[in-house]
């Protein structure tokens, strides 16, 4: 099962494109087209499935998830800093803004050098399709050259991928070595990037994209942020940034902009549609009204807040009032490169925050009641969610949405899943998402073609 274009699969799929809800289609047949995209998708009570079936065996284009493996939508990583990977596991002992000059921001400093580049955004793409991660949404560097290449490398391995060169320029808050020289250059830098992906020769499908990249008002001078809000106007790309992210962060930019994060963020134009506020676990009630509005998307990234954010987005509340919200891992920020910890995380954190933390309280006072997500929404958020707040056509089994999936092996001997009992579907599928690793994952389809060099079971 190498390459699925213009192939019939058949077996059994699970997707949740509802919050709070999965379906699960057994005995399914998904007709993927010559493009890559999902031409039909049709349950085995559907009156097609049997002629379509034996027309696609009898001209040699069935393809068959192996018996008791099943195909999920690929999941989508909403916030990754991608040269932050050589530290994955590491420097998470000091709060967010000592972390940035004491071990973040030196590394990253090194991507002025290609050749480590080259080494450390191989590996890392490398490992996000091999974690099952289709689609990444991903800082780079100031560094326009490394940018470049991060871009080529997810070109040439077929990740689908959104990418931004970091645009930093306050002499006050960024190290001499890893600072634009000025607004100008930050946002000649931008340009050159979101060039360099359009006209490259083997993205004509676009499956990488420029995205403009901020990378925190405390790090950017106005005239900066005001050039890429009118910059990403322009040209209709993507936006990514922090947003309220710890006590630090949201009352440095309460006190620089006499606002919040995201009104000012709103101001400089940098909150719309195809923009993703990774964090935003400080927002206030008039703030989840403006992102709603600008239907703006959010990171969720519940490992790292873990270490770094100081409190517990939300999320519930979030979603009830209709804001579009994904998960990430927030490489290094969060020490994991699998959407599978960050959902697991996600559910525990809401529990955290539904029951409260601190023992000395009493229960009634403890937590938040009505803060509880579970398994069904977090594989929701890390899937058609994502998808979702990126408005890109994946993260379902749907007509038109593009084939980016894994196979999923919960019988893998290497595996983590165990299964002492029979179990339907939704059962294995809620203790595969809960308890699978690496070795569970037996096939990572892009566009209807196989990205990894594992092979399914069979
Ligand atoms: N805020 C500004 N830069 C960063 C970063 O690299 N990681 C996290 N988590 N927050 C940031
Ligand atoms: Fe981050």
């Amino acid at each position: 099962m190498h390459d699925l274009r213009g192939r019939v699969l058949a077996g059994t799929f699970a997707h949740a494109p509802v919050r709070g809800a999965v379906e699960i289609l057994d005995d399914a047949l998904v007709e993927i087209d010559a493009a890559g995209a999902i031409a039909a998708v049709i349950p085995r009570d559907d009156p097609r499935h049997a002629a379509t079936l034996s027309d696609a065996r009898a001209a040699g284009r069935l393809e068959r998830i192996p018996a008791g493996a099943f195909a999920i939508p690929g999941f989508v990583d909403l916030h990754i800093h991608a040269p932050q990977y050589p530290q994955l596991g590491a420097a998470l002992d000091a709060p967010l803004e000592v972390w940035l000059h004491r071990y973040t921001f030196p590394l990253e400093a090194r991507y002025a050098d290609l050749a480590f580049a080259r080494r450390a955004y191989t590996a890392l793409v490398d490992d996000l399709l091999a974690n099952g991660t289709t689609t990444a949404l991903m800082f780079a560097t100031v560094h326009t050259d490394a940018t470049r290449l991060l871009a080529d490398i997810a070109v040439e391995k077929g990740l689908r991928a959104l990418i931004g060169k970091v645009a930093m320029d306050d002499p006050a808050a960024c190290p001499p070595d890893l600072r634009d020289a000025s607004p100008e250059a930050a946002l000649a830098g931008t340009q050159t990037v979101i060039d360099h992906i359009f006209a490259h020769p083997d993205n004509a499908q676009r499956r990488v994209l420029p995205v403009v990249t901020p990378r925190f008002i405390p790090s950017c001078t106005d005239p900066t942020l005001e050039g890429l809000g009118a910059l990403a106007r322009a040209c209709g790309c993507h936006v990514q940034t922090h947003c309220s992210e710890s006590d630090w962060e949201h009352a440095f930019v309460l006190k620089r902009m006499g606002r919040t994060d995201a009104e000012a963020l709103d101001g400089f134009g940098l909150v719309g549609r195809r923009t993703v506020l990774a964090h935003a676990g400080f927002l206030t009630p008039a703030d989840m009204d403006l992102v709603r509005r600008r239907g703006a998307g959010i990171a969720h990234c519940p490992v790292s807040n873990a270490y770094f954010a100081n409190a517990i987005f939300p999320l519930r509340s979030a979603l009830e009032k209709g804001l579009r919200v994904g998960l990430g891992t927030d490489i290094s920020g969060g020490p994991i490169a699998s959407i599978l910890d960050a959902m697991r995380m996600a559910v525990a954190a809401s529990r955290m925050l539904e029951d409260g933390v601190d023992p000395d309280l009493p229960a009634e006072r403890r937590g938040r009641p009505g803060s509880r997500i579970d398994w069904r929404t977090a594989f929701h958020l890390a899937t058609a969610g994502g998808a979702d707040a990126l408005d890109l056509p994946v993260g379902l089994f749907m007509p038109g949405r593009r084939f980016d999936a894994l196979v999923v092996d919960p019988h893998a001997p290497a595996g983590t899943v165990r299964l002492f009992e029979d179990l339907s579907t939704e059962e294995v599928l809620a203790r595969s998402l809960y308890t699978a690793s690496r070795p569970n994952i037996a096939g990572v389809y892009v566009d209807g073609r196989s990205r990894t060099t594992i092979s399914a079971r069979n």
